[in-house]
This record gives C-alpha cells, sequence and structure tokens, in this order.
C-alpha cells in the first residue's frame, strides 16, 4: 500500500471515481448537515428531509427547501469544485475513466462544468408526485403557496432530494463505477450515511488506492486511506495538480 497523497501518473486503464459531500460546498458558504450540534440550518433532520415530516406538515418542508433553492442563487463554486472539473477534463484527454458521485444537492459541481451523478436529489428540481414529471428551474421561490405542476396541473410537487428512507437515484450507474475503480477520493464527507458511506470500503475491496478529505477524520476512515485533512477548497487543487503531474 503507498501512502504517496498523489495517485501517481494516471494512464489509460485508471479510473478515477470521486464521492463529494457537504464538505465541498462549504467553502462556497453552505452549511454541512452534521455541524451546529447536529442541526440542519437550525432543524432537527427528521423534521424536514423525511417522507414522514412532508406527510404532516408539507407547508414546513416546502418553506425550508424553498430557502434552500434561494440560498443556491447567493453561492459559487469554489476552488474544490473546479479541480475536479480540471481532473474531469485531464482524465478523457488521457483516456483515464472518470466518474463524479455527488450527495449534495447543491448545483456547484454542475457550474463548475462538471458531469455529475446527484446520487440524493437536487435542489433546482422539483418532482410531481402525481405523474411523476420532473421541473427544473430556480425561478419559482414562493415560501408559502405550492406551485402546481407544469404538467397535470395538480399542486403536487415536491423537492426532488432522496429523503431519509427513501432509494437513492443512480445506483446502478454508481455500482458499473465502482466495478472498475482503481483511485477513489471521498472529499467533504462523515460517512454517516449509507449507501454512499460504504463506497469507500468498496473501492478498497477491488484494490483500489483510497483517498479521504475531510476537516476531521470520518466515521468510516481506514487505516490504508490516505487521509488528506484540511478544507477542499485548498486540498483539492494541490491533489488534483500532483495528480495530474504524476
Ligand atoms: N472541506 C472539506 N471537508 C469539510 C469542510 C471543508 N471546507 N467542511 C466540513 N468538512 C467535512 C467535515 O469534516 C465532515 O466530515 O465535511 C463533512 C460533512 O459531513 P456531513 O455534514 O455529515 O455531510 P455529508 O457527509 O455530505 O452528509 C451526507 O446526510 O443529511 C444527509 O442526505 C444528506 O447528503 C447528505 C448526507
Amino acid at each position: 500500500m503507498s501512502h504517496s497523497t498523489s495517485t501517481g501518473p494516471l494512464g489509460p486503464g485508471d479510473h478515477v471515481v470521486v464521492l463529494t459531500g457537504a464538505g465541498i460546498s462549504a467553502d462556497s458558504g453552505l452549511a454541512t448537515f452534521r455541524g451546529g450540534g447536529g442541526l440542519w440550518e437550525g432543524h432537527r433532520v427528521e423534521d424536514v428531509a423525511t417522507p414522514e415530516a412532508w406527510a404532516r406538515d408539507p407547508a414546513t418542508v416546502w418553506r425550508f427547501y424553498q430557502l434552500r433553492r434561494a440560498a443556491l442563487l447567493e453561492v459559487e463554486p469554489n476552488a474544490g469544485h473546479r479541480a475536479l472539473f480540471e481532473l474531469e477534463s485531464a482524465a478523457s484527454e488521457r483516456g483515464v475513466g472518470f466518474t463524479l458521485i455527488t450527495q449534495n444537492v447543491d448545483d456547484l459541481h454542475q457550474r463548475a462544468g462538471s458531469t455529475v451523478i446527484p446520487m440524493h436529489g437536487q435542489l433546482q428540481r422539483l418532482r410531481c408526485e402525481t405523474c411523476g414529471h420532473f421541473q427544473d428551474g430556480l425561478e419559482y421561490l414562493d415560501t408559502e403557496t405550492f406551485l402546481p405542476c407544469s404538467q397535470c396541473g395538480d399542486p403536487s410537487l415536491r423537492p426532488d432530494i432522496v429523503w431519509f428512507g427513501e432509494m437513492p437515484y443512480d445506483l446502478d450507474a454508481i455500482e458499473v463505477a465502482m466495478s472498475s475503480v482503481t483511485h477513489f477520493l471521498a472529499s467533504g464527507t462523515s460517512g454517516a450515511v449509507y449507501p454512499a458511506s460504504g463506497l469507500l470500503s468498496a473501492a478498497r475491496s477491488v484494490g483500489a488506492q483510497t483517498f479521504v478529505n475531510a476537516l476531521d477524520a470520518p466515521e468510516n476512515l481506514g487505516h490504508k486511506d490516505v487521509f488528506l485533512e484540511g478544507s477542499a477548497s485548498q486540498v483539492l487543487p494541490q491533489w488534483v495538480a500532483s495528480c495530474l503531474r504524476g
């Protein structure tokens, strides 16, 4: 096992898989989930991020997510997001596979240019519970009034967020990516939420080199993982540069 802090020179046949979490967007000004005494923007997660909360008190949940959607208009991708786009671009030029998976529901990876698998849904998207239509955009930010679906007209749009107890998106695509991973990085995630938290051990089990970036050692950090301690906006540009230099 190498304890080099970079991947070494990447070449054809390599496949870099990156999993990001709330920490990568912290330097853009978005709150992480498990800071602040276990509260997310002042709310207990079970009061806003479960299907039961939506059934019990849709007005509170709607208002909460409309505020999170509005907050996206106030933030920009940071150097961490940009570094991962740089890695994606360089990988494609070198014939290296690259897959970016995020647990984040913000759109900062997309705005940095990345192609991303948003396994926990996306704030900029609403989903109709009546007809299944997806409605994209951040134009409608009213916190008090539900929005009718543009397809069926029912006022049944909900945030397209994977709440606790719901199935994450794109698990098949993630499984395919993990079957050929050679270098895995988890950045800005506490490793507390399954199945995302299991990707690190899945990468280890297929013999990938594993890297973990966070402010504090996450729950699932293993002794073979290279721990890159520090803020993603500082660590990732350096890590990407050293991986590209080899
Ligand atoms: N740079 C890098 N890492 C950071 C930074 C930063 N600037 N700031 C915080 N971190 C790290 C923390 O050390 C912690 O390990 O980011 C992690 C944030 O952990 P969580 O708040 O638990 O976020 P995340 O792992 O993305 O949460 C997973 O839980 O609530 C659900 O569905 C929600 O997708 C979310 C999932």
